[in-house]
C-alpha cells in the first residue's frame, strides 16, 4: 500500500468505525437478489480464479501482473505520470470458459462485477481487460461503458485500452435497470421508480403539522412487495425491505403481529413511545400506508422478521423544519427499530443501516442526501449513522426532544467503503 493510500485509509478509518475483518478477507461468494449463488474458487498454485454461477462456470480471472492508475485531475499537469497520491491497482483479465459460443451475457458480466466489488471492496475502481476470445466482447465493452460500470482512462498516451470498473457507479446500481433483473430492487410494479424516476410536477402537503409544496410523490407499492434485497458478506444473511402487510382484516398478519409485539417491548418503547393495544397499532399502520409521503417498511434476514422502518421523503415531513437551508425536494430520512433480540448488534446495525442510505438512493436517482434526527442522547443509533459516513449537521430541539442531525451525500456514501 502506498504512503499516500495508506494516509487515505487513515483518514476514512478516522471518519468511521472500520469493521476490519467483518467481510471476511478474500470472500469467495455471495448470494444474488434472485438466490444464484455466486463462488470464486482459485487454482492451486496459480493467481487464476473460477468464477460459478450455481456451481457453472462463468469466466475465469487472471492478474496480469501489471497495475493501472484511472489519473483524471493531473491529466496535463506535471503531476501526469507521478501522482503517486492516486491508487494503482492490479489489471484483472476477463477469459471466457469454454463453452459452445464462448459469450457471457449481461447479466453474468453485471455478476462478475459484484463478484469482484464484494472481494475486492477496497478499491476504488478494478481495471480489467476483456480476453479477445470473448466473442461477445464488444458488446460486453460497450455494456460496461454505456451503463457507467466502468470508464477507460483519458489519457492519450496508454497504449492497451483497460476499463476500469468503478466501485461507486456499481452500487448506484450501474448496468441493471434497462439491462437486466438481477438487481436489489425486485423486479415489480414498483422497481419502475429505478427504470425511470417518477416525472416532476409539484404537489402540496397541509397538516397540523407541516405546510409544504414538495413533488408528487409515485403511488404506493402493493402491500407485501420487496422493495430492496441484497445479500451483506458482514453477517452471511440477505437483507430484504418488505412493504408492510397489514393482510386481508381477517386474523392477524405476520407483519402486524410482530410490529404489536415489538412495540410494547420496553426497549422499543422508550424510543418510538407507541406501546399499545393492537387496535391502536392497525390504526397506527393504516395511518401510514395511507401517507404517501411514508413507505412503512419490515426488514428480515433470510427471510425471518426483524425490524421495522419508516422511509420519509422530508420535504413534507415535520422534520423540514428544523433543516439548515431547508429540505431538498427528494432528501429522504427514516425512523427505525430493531424488534428482534437477537438480530440486534453492531454488524447487523450497520448492515441494515446501510442498506437503507443505499435504498434511498437507488430509489430515486435526484435523491441527494440522507438525513437521520435521532434523539440526541441516542447513543447506539447515533454511532450507526457516523460509522455509515453520516456527519452531525447540526443539534436541535423538537417541542418533545433533542436530536442530533445526521446526514449524508449521494457523493460520500458512494465514495466511501460503507457497502
Ligand atoms: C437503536 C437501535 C436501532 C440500534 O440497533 P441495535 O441492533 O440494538 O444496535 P446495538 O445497540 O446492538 O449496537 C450499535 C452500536 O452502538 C453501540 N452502543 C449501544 N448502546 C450504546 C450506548 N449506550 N453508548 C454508546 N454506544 C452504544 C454498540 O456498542 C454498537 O457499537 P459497536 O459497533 O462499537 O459495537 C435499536 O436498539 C432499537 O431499535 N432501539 C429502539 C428504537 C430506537 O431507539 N430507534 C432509533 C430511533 S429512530
Amino acid at each position: 500500500m502506498s504512503s499516500a493510500r495508506r494516509r487515505l485509509q487513515a483518514v476514512q478509518n478516522a471518519l468511521m468505525t472500520v469493521h476490519k475483518g467483518t467481510i471476511p478477507d478474500g470472500t469467495n461468494f455471495l448470494v444474488l437478489p434472485d438466490g444464484k449463488r455466486v463462488e470464486m474458487s482459485g487454482e492451486p498454485g496459480t493467481s487464476d480464479q473460477h468464477l460459478l454461477l450455481d456451481g457453472e462456470p462463468v469466466c475465469l480471472l487472471r492478474f496480469s501482473g501489471r497495475t493501472a492508475v484511472l489519473t483524471l485531475s493531473g491529466l496535463g499537469t506535471p503531476h501526469e505520470h507521478t501522482a503517486s497520491h492516486i491508487p494503482h491497482y492490479p489489471v484483472l483479465e476477463v477469459h471466457v470458459v469454454r463453452t459452445s459460443d464462448q459469450r457471457i451475457n449481461l447479466p453474468d458480466m453485471w455478476t462478475i462485477v459484484y463478484a469482484l466489488f464484494t472481494k475486492y471492496h477496497e478499491q476504488e475502481t478494478i481495471p480489467i481487460v476483456l480476453s479477445a476470445y470473448i466473442t461477445n466482447g464488444a458488446d460486453l465493452r460497450s455494456y460496461i461503458l454505456r451503463s457507467g460500470l466502468g470508464r477507460v482512462s483519458p489519457s492519450p498516451d496508454i497504449s492497451q485500452e483497460y476499463l476500469f470498473l468503478m466501485r461507486a457507479t456499481f452500487w448506484q446500481g450501474a448496468g441493471q435497470a434497462g439491462f437486466h433483473e438481477r438487481g436489489w430492487l425486485p423486479p415489480s410494479d414498483f422497481s419502475s421508480y429505478a427504470l425511470s424516476p417518477f416525472p416532476f410536477v409539484q404537489s402540496f402537503t397541509r397538516t397540523p403539522l407541516v405546510i409544504a409544496a414538495h413533488p408528487l410523490r409515485p403511488p404506493k407499492p402493493k402491500q407485501g412487495e420487496v422493495l430492496y434485497k441484497r445479500y451483506c458478506p458482514t453477517v452471511g444473511q440477505t437483507l430484504d425491505f418488505t412493504y408492510f402487510d397489514l393482510g386481508s382484516g381477517e386474523g392477524v398478519s405476520a407483519h402486524l403481529e410482530a410490529f404489536h409485539r415489538w412495540h410494547n417491548d420496553e426497549r422499543v418503547s422508550k424510543g418510538w413511545n407507541e406501546a399499545g393495544s393492537l387496535q391502536k397499532h392497525v390504526e397506527y399502520v393504516k395511518g401510514v400506508l395511507n401517507d404517501p409521503s411514508v413507505l412503512p417498511i419490515m426488514m428480515s434476514w433470510d427471510g425471518e422478521l426483524m425490524g421495522y422502518a419508516e422511509i420519509v421523503w422530508l420535504k413534507e415531513n415535520h422534520v423540514a423544519a428544523y433543516i439548515p437551508n431547508g429540505a431538498k425536494d427528494w432528501d429522504r430520512g427514516m425512523h427505525v427499530l430493531v424488534g428482534e433480540e437477537k438480530f440486534r448488534g453492531s454488524d447487523r446495525a450497520q448492515a441494515w443501516f446501510r442498506s437503507i442510505l443505499h435504498y434511498y438512493f437507488l430509489a430515486d436517482p435526484r435523491t441527494e442526501r440522507a438525513i437521520g434526527e435521532p434523539r440526541a442522547d441516542n447513543a447506539a443509533i447515533v454511532k450507526v449513522c457516523l460509522d455509515a459516513s453520516m456527519h452531525i449537521e447540526t443539534i436541535f430541539d423538537f417541542p418533545y426532544k433533542r436530536s442530533a442531525m445526521t446526514c449524508v451525500s449521494r457523493e460520500r456514501f458512494f465514495k466511501m467503503d460503507v457497502l
